[in-house]
């Protein structure tokens, strides 16, 4: 992590919104040390935090907050008002969420550049962090200039960020790149100052940045300076092409699974090319959590407002929505029925180190064993509670255990849906012990093939 002893620092910047995105943020911004304020319209959310307790969990971030908070670095607001009055740059994090037509829903960034505006007392650069659909920031412009006092100057700048669920904060202060969208000196200024600190880090650790030919849009190293719509494409084509290489390498699995081959070998022999990268190849149930099926989505839509081909795009979530159906028939097929079977779940969480069960496969997955008649005794290390609170079928045939060899006892088949990595030291003998049955479905290919089979369990990947 980046040493915060960098002084005091003269700008205050504000969070808007306090969740997976804006929560790590507004603390890895505190850790730089820079004043923060973080705001957000749910008031039971901004009373756990201003208490120092976390809304979800996410690796080291209950650390940042009880030190900043009693640094005084990070304050949270009691409203947005506040918090704009107060600060020179505000970065919005709020959620875009789903609309029914596939859509991102705006109303949050909308509202939060209205309240910018609406209380403005000077200068104020607004950052759009949230994924946002092309344009997102043109409009936010508008919104700007109608509610806008003309004695103010609000800047709206594009700077959005690449964190991952589970480990936001190693991202946050180890960024890949730093996208910056803006239209003036002045903001990209601002914006190079806030950053300063972890352009200096990847000015250290990064590889050359000058590999191949060097950017119009690179200034300095992995800063990639552009227009407003350039930076939010960056971001939302980013997200469709990760999905991208998930739904590829789970159709060359099905492929695997046919022909006979195993897809993490051919996975490794892929990603050795650098033009194909090792990331992102793994097969398995499919993606999930809040962002890539909702950007997805978001992207197809977008493609299709402006006359742009989304076949592609529809193929990628096809892929991905198929996923459930060949992990439960394969189930079906190894048990020879799926009525009446007692099964295990391992993980539930869209994916390791996280709480978060938006979106993630082990809902569907679930749901689909118990239409089948099927009864399910789950586990996961973090997300159980979420899990139950979010599952919408009934849960009769539904029991949660506090382990995963608890979870085992009396199962005709262990399935593994989220691979936590205590799953890889379960004890063997003592889970052998414990099963019914002997049919391991490994949904992610995460656990030791060989080690189980030699433990005389029936281990089953996914395409291999
Ligand atoms: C994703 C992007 O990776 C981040 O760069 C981005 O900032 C973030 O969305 C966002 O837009 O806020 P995240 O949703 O945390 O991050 O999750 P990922 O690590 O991308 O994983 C998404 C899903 O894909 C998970 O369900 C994961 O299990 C699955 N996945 C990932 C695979 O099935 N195979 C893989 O090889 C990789």
């Amino acid at each position: 992590m980046i040493q915060s002893n960098l002084g005091i620092k003269d700008l205050t910047l504000s969070v808007l919104g306090l969740g997976h995105v804006g929560l790590p943020t507004a603390l890895g911004f505190a850790e730089l040390g820079w004043n923060v304020i973080g705001a957000d319209d749910d008031l039971d959310k901004t009373r756990m935090l201003s208490l120092g307790q976390t809304p979800f969990y996410e690796p080291g971030i209950k650390g940042l907050l009880d030190k900043h908070l009693e640094s005084g670095r990070f304050k949270v607001a009691t409203d947005s008002a506040t918090a704009v009055k107060e600060s020179d740059v505000l970065f919005v994090c709020v959620g875009t969420p789903q609309s029914e037509d596939g859509s991102a829903d705006l109303s949050q960034v909308e509202n939060a550049a209205r309240t910018v505006a609406q209380n403005t007392n000077g200068y104020k650069l607004i950052v759009e962090k949230s994924t946002n659909p092309v344009s997102t920031a043109e409009n936010v412009k508008m919104t700007i200039s109608q509610y806008l006092d003309t004695d103010h100057q609000v800047e709206v700048a594009v700077n959005p960020e690449f964190l991952r669920e589970g480990r936001a904060l190693e991202d946050f202060f180890n960024p890949d790149r730093i996208v910056i969208g803006v239209e003036s000196e002045r903001a990209k200024d601002l914006l190079f100052r806030i950053y300063e600190p972890l352009i200096n880090n990847i000015n250290q650790n990064g590889e050359s940045a000058n590999q191949g030919e060097v950017s119009p849009y690179m200034s300095g190293q992995k800063i990639v300076v552009t227009d407003l719509n350039t930076a939010e494409l960056i971001k939302h084509s980013s997200n469709a092409f990760l999905a991208m290489k998930v739904s590829f390498i789970n159709m060359v699995s099905d492929l695997c699974e046919s022909a006979g081959a195993d897809v993490n070998d051919v996975a490794i022999g892929l990603g050795m090319d650098p033009r194909i990268g090792p990331d992102f190849l793994r097969a398995g149930v499919g993606f999930g959590g809040y962002c890539l099926p909702k950007d997805l989505k978001a992207f197809i839509r977008i493609a299709k407002d402006n006359c742009v081909d989304e076949s592609l795009l529809e193929a990628i979530e096809m892929i991905n929505d198929q996923r459930v159906d060949r992990f439960v028939s394969k189930l079906a097929l190894l048990l020879d029925g799926l009525a009446g079977r007692k099964l295990a779940v391992w993980g539930l969480a869209f994916k390791p180190e996280t709480d978060d069960v938006r979106d993630a496969p082990s809902i569907k997955i679930v749901q689909r064993l118990l239409e089948h008649g099927a009864s399910v005794i789950l586990y996961d290390p973090q997300a159980t509670d979420q899990f139950m609170e979010s599952f919408q079928g009934s849960t009769e045939k539904i029991s949660c255990a506090s382990s995963a060899l608890d979870a085992a006892v009396g199962a005709e088949a262990v399935l593994l849906l989220c691979e936590w990595e205590e799953f890889k030291l379960v004890d063997l003998e003592e889970l052998r012990s414990r099963v019914d049955g002997r049919v391991v479905l490994d949904g992610r290919n995460f656990l030791d093939k060989k080690l189980i089979s030699e433990m005389g369990f029936s281990y089953y990947g996914m395409g291999r």
